[in-house]
């Protein structure tokens, strides 16, 4: 197989991230040579699209291109998706806790993780700009930053899971771009380790969360995040053997480039009850 290249884009407003910016918009694709000018032509319309939907100019946009040699990518499965029929906060909550816990988090620490993110798990409260690592058993924070965190990167999915990815989300009424990039990031992470995954978005207006591990799949968890909120984040639970080994789980994370090459069964909507039937019954 030819070398691919890893396109990532990154925009902020005010300044560049690195002198204080906001950053704005993220995205990035592992392509072949000839899909590098059309990817890269693509993340500049992203990056200045963010910018225009949020009313500031984008000040500053990078993309970065880089080869990556044929033989280091990964071929990952896409983890099986499900869209959690609940009715409000208080029912999303109970559910994330439980599939956690059924993942293998401490029902306190999965309890804690979520008061985390609703308050902003940086220092002083602050949003992120990665995720959260937490020892599963203990909660200890073991993130060699943070205010940074840990950013799965260099992921994407070949053409055919793209399609068939998208397919299978809309069939099931899931649309938009934000679900595939989210299941993708979280897919890299269940294959480099994690035990489990929560996340709440810090956009606002996005109340839909998720819950991911390999015990229990792509759990999308709607009304999660309170409304209007600019906080959130994402908590990466990983066991002993991971924690004793964060250099190599990040580089995992960060560096081992992955393609997303077989795509898992999207599910349709389902109680709480019958997920969490099918999760324990799996194990
Ligand atoms: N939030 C806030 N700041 C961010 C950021 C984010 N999500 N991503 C990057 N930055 C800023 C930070 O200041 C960062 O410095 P730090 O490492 O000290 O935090 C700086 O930009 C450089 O980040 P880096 O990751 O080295 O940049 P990059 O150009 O290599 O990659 C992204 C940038 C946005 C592509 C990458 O970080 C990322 O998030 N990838 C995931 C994108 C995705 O959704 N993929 C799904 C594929 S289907
Ligand atoms: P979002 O769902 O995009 O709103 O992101 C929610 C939070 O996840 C952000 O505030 C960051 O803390 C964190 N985050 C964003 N990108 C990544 C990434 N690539 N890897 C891990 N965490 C991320």
């Amino acid at each position: 197989m030819a070398d691919l290249f890893s396109v990532r884009m990154r925009a902020a407003a005010g300044a560049a991230h690195e002198a204080g910016g906001r950053h704005l918009s993220g995205a990035e694709a592992l392509v072949p040579r000839e899909r590098v000018r059309a990817a890269t032509r693509a993340m500049l319309g992203r990056a200045l699209a963010a910018g225009v939907a949020a009313g500031v100019e984008a000040d500053f946009v990078q993309v970065t291109v880089e080869r990556v040699e044929a033989d280091r990518v990964v071929g990952i499965a896409s983890l099986p998706v499900v869209t959690a029929r609940v009715a409000d906060a208080a029912q999303a909550r109970r559910l994330a806790v439980d599939l956690l816990a059924a993942s293998g988090v401490a029902p306190a620490v999965a309890e804690a993780a979520l008061d985390l993110l609703a308050g902003g798990p940086g220092p002083g409260g602050a949003v992120m700009r990665g995720a959260a690592v937490m020892e599963a058993a203990s909660g200890r924070r073991l993130e060699p930053d943070p205010a940074r965190g840990v950013r799965t990167s260099r992921v994407d999915l070949d053409p055919a899971a793209r399609r068939r990815l998208l397919a299978a989300l809309r069939r099931r009424g899931v649309e938009g771009r934000r679900p595939l990039e989210a299941l993708v990031l979280a897919s890299k992470g269940a294959w480099a380790g994690t035990l489990a995954e929560v996340c709440i978005s810090d956009d606002p207006g996005y109340t839909t969360g998720f819950v991911a591990s390999p015990r229990c799949g792509y759990v999308r968890l709607p009304f999660l995040k309170e409304a209007g909120s600019p906080l959130g984040g994402r908590v990466f639970f990983v066991n002993e053997d991971v924690a004793a080994d964060m250099n190599g789980y990040v580089a995992r994370l960060e560096e081992v480039p992955a393609m997303v090459t077989r795509v898992g069964p999207v599910a349709p909507e389902a109680a709480p009850a019958v997920i969490l039937e099918g999760v324990r019954g799996h194990g």
